[in-house]
This record gives structure tokens, sequence and C-alpha cells, in this order.
């Protein structure tokens, strides 16, 4: 049910905070320890390299869960679009450990490889959102979401949900190892939950945003070094698939090895600088862009502000800023396509999903 919210988009973004909360719940008793079921932490001990298989958003979820299980946990991770994985398999280490990512757990494209993987011997875990589902019932183990039904075609709490797990079990692969994690996870979430709701409340904002940046154009870039380039990758999906206007992602040192041809006066850039690593080096990206006659719009996150920015994000963990950044994308997103009177929760030409190969 939407309630009083016009698109299921809308409402499921606002729910993002909530969902974080339960996650934290699900995963966390009382002393703030993880529970997960013992033959899951078993499997990634035994690994000696994760694979991840996912398509669409789930696959840039992803890819910001290979950077959290390589950097807490030191695992090696390869995150593989599903489609391309069945008849372009890698070479495999000894002891892989398949990681499905599904928000629908029925994508046909996922499950071709869940059963190839199968057929070789492999273990499997699937990270979805729902239980009963083909891939969950298919795989060794299930990760579940607790992010309550997604109905719009544009997946967004699931996104975010995606992340949170996948935060978790690199923190509990990283303590079962042996390894120091530098931060309190259960806070750290605590604040990336209470920022999302300064995001949810800043929709005028994101609003004029759609309106100033996108009302017109024919297309847009995202651009971002690091795990920003894996969020412009999904505000770029989000943007194309909901308002048809096209968009691309792009790492910011990639511009200028082509991309940056596309550049006319007024094209949209909106780049995100949320890792202090970078932050210089993505402001010259900007710089670049603008010098051809880009119309920038830069999110950063507090305490990397610059004069000139449009939007700053509340502070929180720079590692755990995916959950945040995101957030702004998907509410300019949703303002772009209404204001293009598109179907916002039924784009054309897509399903939820997708279980045809
Ligand atoms: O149910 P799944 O997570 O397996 O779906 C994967 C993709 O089809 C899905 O994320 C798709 O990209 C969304 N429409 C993106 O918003």
């Amino acid at each position: 049910e939407k309630g009083t919210y016009p698109h299921f988009m809308l409402k499921e973004i606002d729910e993002q905070p909530f969902v974080i909360r339960n996650i934290i719940q699900k995963y966390q008793d009382e002393n703030d320890n993880i529970m997960l079921e013992e033959g899951i932490r078993n499997a990634i001990k035994e690994a000696d390299r994760l694979y991840i298989i996912a398509c669409g958003t789930s696959y840039h979820a992803g890819l910001v869960g290979k950077q959290f299980l390589e950097t807490f946990a030191k695992i090696p991770v390869e995150v593989h679009v599903a489609s391309e994985f069945s008849y372009n398999m890698p070479l495999l280490t000894e002891k892989p450990l398949f990681i499905f990512i599904s928000q629908s757990g029925e994508t046909a494209d996922s499950r071709a490889v869940l059963v190839q993987v199968k057929e070789l011997g492999y273990p499997a875990i699937t990270l979805t959102n729902a239980p009963g589902s083909t891939l969950s019932r298919e795989a060794d183990y299930t990760l579940l979401l607790h992010a309550g039904p997604e109905i719009a075609v544009a997946s967004t709490k699931a996104y975010t949900a995606q992340i949170a797990v996948l935060a978790i079990l690199a923190v509990d692969s990283a303590r079962a190892k042996g390894l120091h994690i530098p931060f309190d996870l259960t806070k750290e979430l605590g604040i990336v939950a209470n920022a999302m709701e300064v995001l949810c409340d800043s929709k005028e904002e994101m609003e004029n945003i759609a309106k100033e940046f996108l009302a017109t154009t024919r297309n847009c870039f995202f651009i971002g070094r690091g795990i920003d380039y894996y969020v412009c990758l999904e505000g770029a999906l989000k943007l194309k698939e909901i308002s048809y206007i096209q968009a691309e992602g792009f790492a910011g040192g990639e511009l200028k090895h082509g991309t940056i041809a596309l550049i006319e006066q007024g094209t949209p850039v909106i780049a995100l600088a949320t890792q202090e690593h970078v932050n210089l080096s993505i402001r010259g990206n900007v710089k670049e862009v603008v010098a051809r006659g880009a119309n920038p719009c830069v999110i950063s996150l507090k305490g990397l502000e610059m004069e000139g920015d449009r939007f700053v994000l509340p502070s929180v963990l720079e590692a755990f800023s995916p959950l945040v950044s995101v957030i702004p994308l998907q509410l300019i997103s949703y303002y772009a396509a209404l204001h293009r009177d598109c179907d916002v929760d039924k784009p054309r030409n897509l399903a939820k999903s997708v279980t045809v190969e």
C-alpha cells in the first residue's frame, strides 16, 4: 500500500532510515554481537576468494560490498555481472565462495550462474529480500535484507539494505579473523540512519536540483572516484531507468580518456565528493568539465565541502557514505522523472523482476 504517497518509489526512499535500524536489530544482539549463521561464517573462513554475482542495482551494491570485504576483512573479492559470468567464467581460485545479490531472488541471469556453480560443487550464499525465493532456496545459505516489499521498479531501499548487510558481513568476517575494526558498527550505522532521515527531509532541495539541472537536458553525467564512482553508476542507472535521460556514471580520472568530448555548454555533471583521499582530484575533474561549459552539481560530505558545492551531506563514516550519498541521487531521479511526466513506478520496457535470461 502506498498510503499517502503518490508513488511507491518515494515511499520506499523514505523507508530507508527505518530499514537500516531494522537491519541493525535483526543482525545484532543486545551486546552488539553480530548474529550470523555459523555456516556462513565458516564458508567465508574457508574461502580463498569471494565471487559476488548480481545484476543492475544489486551489482552496484556488490561493488561497494567488495570494498568493505577487502578493506575490513582483507578477503579478495571479484564482482561480476551475472549475464556475462555465465558464458565468460573467469579462472576460479581453489576455494571460491559465491555470493548472489538479488532483491527479488528470482532474477534469471543470476539463477543461471547459481545453477552452474552448484553443478561445479561450490558453496553459495544468497543475499535477498525474499526468503522463499528461488535463489534463496537453491543456495546453501541466505542472508535476508529485511527491507520489506519493494514494489517500485526502480530499486532504492534494497540497495541501501544490501550495502548495510554487506557491511555487517564484512565486519563479522574481520572479527572472525581477529582483525581490528576501528569503529563501532552499531553506532556508525545509527548515525547513517539519522543522516538518511535528514536527507529524506530535504525533498524540496532535491526537487529544485532536478528542476535546475535536469528539466530539459538530453543527457547527464555522474562523476566520482573510488567508492563514489560506484554510487555514480547507481545514480546514473536510476536516472536513466525512470526519466529516460541518457545518463552515465564515470570514474573521474577516466573522463579525459574520451568522455569529456561529450561535455557541451550546459551539460549537467553531478559530482560526488565524499572521500578525503580523492577530494582534490575529483575537484580537479569538476574544474575540467566546467572549463568545457558543464553545469556542475557537486554533492559533498560534511567536512570535505568547498565553496560552490550544491549540497552537503550530513557527516557519516567515509566508508559508509554510499548509504547516504545515494539518497539525493534517488530523489533527484524521482523528481526529474516526475517533472518529465514519466511513469515513475512502472518505467517503460522494464519489469520488477527479470525472469528471462
Ligand atoms: O531482483 P534483483 O536484485 O536481482 O534485480 C536486479 C536488477 O534487475 C534490478 O536491480 C534493476 O537493475 C532495477 N530496476 C534497478 O533499479
